[in-house]
């Protein structure tokens, strides 16, 4: 494949610009460096170890994962800084945590429960090893983890006095701010709530004598997030690729180009009104967006019920069968988390293919 044009590629496929990629990683990273803020990118997006070493060369200070499965993969492939987002309560789980500090000892995981901050004392208690560096995780008002604002303090000061436990920070991240189409609404709602948990995290530092993590933020909202004293990093995730969802909303200033498109052909062109392509719901993530299609004008696709492994084109000079239309997708994490490989390509042409590593990793 390498040396070929990208519409010569077998189909499905991914397909990512490297110029538009590396220009994303370098945007973030300078856009945070002027507030002094560090980048901890999230891998859910992209699910691919080489990618994530590419951001750590970039500047990026560490990784977020949120799943123990996908950590102990980028631990496998010697990525540091890995930040666990999301709490690890079972037995099993917390037994794989400790493969993964053993190969990284600077991973940090989220905690939102004192039941689990017990748990992670006992894991590193009878393991003998160093302590687990621990970040407690703060409900931005989603429900869906973190523990409330009132209790946030006390947890912390929990997890502080634990001999086995290193308190690292804290982390707040407002998923539900991230799509909010409109600028301002999205940066007053994401700076009264960044700004309440930044009080918490001075409180403690005032009372503990330490300096503590911040961490939290998307692609959504890290114009605004960089700017809040307090915040010490960023983690955002669908800014290395982008997709319409993200390119649909209100930037101060358009920072982040679609590194990542989907290939897909036709393969039935019996109708008057619409063709069918081979991407359907195994390829291409539902989303109430629909993608956009950039190779053809007035084109659109549609899941239109053509199942699992077809999808519909209508509108004006359909294609042939055979030919390929290029699209950007409408949600590239799930979307991402269908295939092996991207295709990496410079000026349209293959020069690389790179393992989706962390794909179906979900445990
Ligand atoms: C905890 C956490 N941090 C960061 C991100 C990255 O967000 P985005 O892809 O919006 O940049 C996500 C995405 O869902 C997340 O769940």
């Amino acid at each position: 494949m390498i040396g070929r044009h990208k519409f010569q590629l077998d189909t499905p496929c991914l397909v990512i610009d490297k110029d538009k990629l590396m220009h994303n990683l370098k945007t973030m990273q300078h856009f945070a460096s002027q507030y002094d803020k560090n980048v901890r990118p999230h891998a859910k997006t992209h699910k691919c170890s080489k990618l994530a070493a590419l951001q750590l060369e970039s500047g990026a200070c560490g990784i977020c994962v949120t799943k123990v499965s996908e950590a102990l993969e980028l631990a496998k492939n010697n990525i540091c800084g890995i930040l666990i987002t999301s709490p690890i309560v079972t037995d099993y789980k917390l037994s794989q945590l400790q493969k993964v500090v053993d190969l990284a000892p600077d991973t940090m995981v989220v905690c939102d429960q004192l039941k689990n901050l017990e748990q992670l004392n006992a894991l590193a208690q009878m393991t003998r090893s160093r302590n687990i560096d621990v970040i407690i995780d703060i409900d931005a008002g989603i429900g869906r983890t973190g523990t409330d604002f009132e209790s946030a303090f006390d947890l912390a000061s929990s997890a502080y006095n634990m001999p086995f436990i290193t308190l690292k920070g804290i982390q707040c991240y407002a998923g539900h701010f991230q799509h909010i189409t409109d600028k301002d609404e999205r940066a007053n709602a994401s700076k009264a709530l960044l700004q309440k948990a930044a009080s918490i995290k001075h409180r403690l530092e005032k009372m503990l004598g330490i300096s503590l993590i911040q961490t939290g933020s998307g692609t959504g909202t890290y114009e605004i997030d960089c700017q809040i004293d307090g915040v010490t990093e960023i983690q955002p995730g669908s800014y290395t690729v982008m997709d319409k969802e993200y390119l649909d909303i209100d930037y101060t200033s358009a920072h982040f180009l679609p590194a990542m498109t989907m290939l897909s052909t036709v393969i039935s062109a019996n109708h008057q009104e619409h063709v069918t392509v081979d991407a359907g719901l195994k390829a291409l993530y539902k989303d109430p967006t629909k993608p956009k299609i950039i190779s053809h004008n007035e084109l659109y696709y549609d899941w239109d019920y053509f199942g699992d492994e077809h999808g519909k084109l209508t509108g004006t000079n359909l294609p042939q069968n055979g030919d390929v239309i290029e699209m950007i997708v409408p949600h590239c994490d799930p979307t991402i988390n269908l295939f092996d490989h991207f295709y990496i390509t410079e000026n349209d042409i293959v020069v690389d293919i790179w393992l989706i590593d962390l794909r179906g990793k979900s445990q």
